[in-house]
């Protein structure tokens, strides 16, 4: 394993090593997962401008209260969650969240949520002028009943979405993709046929926990989305089959990351980006720790760090 020489989250850091994803500049490979980054908490812990792009917690045409308690249980190497994007809206966002980021510096991904197609359109059409500079489009939460991964599971009805959304947005247009599917690159290929810029994998897998006390599901959603480590190489596995089924589209590796190797092993599959998730939630500077890392793990791999910063990939 590489020498890692920086980690010290805390020490002014000039990044070495960028990327490009779907035109848009990244100071550094790496950025917030969608849901496990608030600006209110993490601004304490670091400079969130440091980060290659910040990915917020999906938002939605009216406040969402979320699903009732409880909603995290760990399991073996991870967590499953089922929060059900409780967010306070879009009009809310656009008025507080985002000013804030960008005031701060920040390279922003507004994560969009909806329970129908005109949801999502709706959100879309309000952030289409907003600072915002990338949208991703969340087909794939396993915690709602409506919208959400039965769109992501459907490449009709995908294909339908994203070409609705295409027409009402020349942002960058990242679509997240669900690994609860039999086959992703049919979902990848219909996103990307009705005009996704890129694409963003993976969202979590359905998973659940019983508490044997009880006999009963310890969320009270049932099921929730596994994340953390355990999924790291089904995600990397995944992001491999979409980049080999589509050489050109840009994609953002998610699943497990907790360090710049695993950080890695994505680019090396073929991932343009990556995001940390889970991670922040037990360490909130995980995002800039796995970023510092992988900004020093680079220097010693220059054909891979001159692709990324022309926005090519490894394969
Ligand atoms: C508590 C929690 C909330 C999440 N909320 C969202 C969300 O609002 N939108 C979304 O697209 N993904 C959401 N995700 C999924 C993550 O962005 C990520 O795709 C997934 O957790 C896998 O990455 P990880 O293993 O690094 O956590 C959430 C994940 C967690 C753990």
């Amino acid at each position: 394993m590489d020498a890692v020489t920086d980690t010290n989250v805390y020490e002014p850091h000039q990044w070495k090593h960028s990327t490009i994803v779907a035109g848009v500049k990244w100071k550094n490979p790496v950025g917030t997962a969608s849901g496990t980054f608030q600006l209110a908490a993490c601004r304490w812990f670091y400079d969130v401008s440091q980060m290659g792009a910040i990915c917020t917690k999906g938002v939605s045409p009216e406040p969402w209260q979320g699903n009732p308690g409880p909603r995290t249980a760990e399991t073996p190497a991870g967590m499953v969650n089922s929060v059900g994007l409780q967010n306070p809206g879009v009009d809310h966002y656009l008025v507080d969240e985002l000013p804030k980021l960008k005031d701060l510096g920040a390279t922003v991904i507004t994560n969009v949520a909806g329970h129908s197609d005109d949801e999502y359109a709706e959100v879309v059409a309000k952030l289409a002028d907003s600072r915002a500079d990338m949208l991703e489009i969340n087909v794939s939460c396993p915690n709602v009943n409506h919208g959400g991964m039965s769109v992501g599971t459907d490449p009709e009805a995908l294909h339908r979405l994203i070409d609705r959304l295409r027409k009402i947005t020349s942002k960058p247009m990242i679509v997240k993709l669900s690994p609860n599917v039999t086959d992703i690159t049919a979902i990848a290929r219909a996103a990307v046929d009705a005009g996704a810029d890129a694409l963003s994998l993976i969202n979590t897998l359905v998973g659940m926990r019983i508490d044997i006390r009880t006999g009963e599901p310890i969320l009270s959603n049932r099921t929730g989305g596994v994340s953390g480590p355990a999924i790291f190489p089904i995600a990397l596995s995944y992001v491999w089959r979409v980049r080999q089924a589509l050489p050109d589209i840009p994609i953002i590796g998610i699943g497990g990351i907790d360090s710049g190797e695993k950080a890695l092993e994505y680019l090396y599959a073929g991932a343009n980006a990556v995001e940390v998730g889970a991670a922040a939630l037990y360490d909130p500077t995980a995002p800039l720790r796995v970023a510092r890392e992988l900004d020093d793990l680079l220097d010693s791999r220059p054909e891979l760090a001159a692709k990324l910063a022309a926005g090519e990939t490894w394969r």
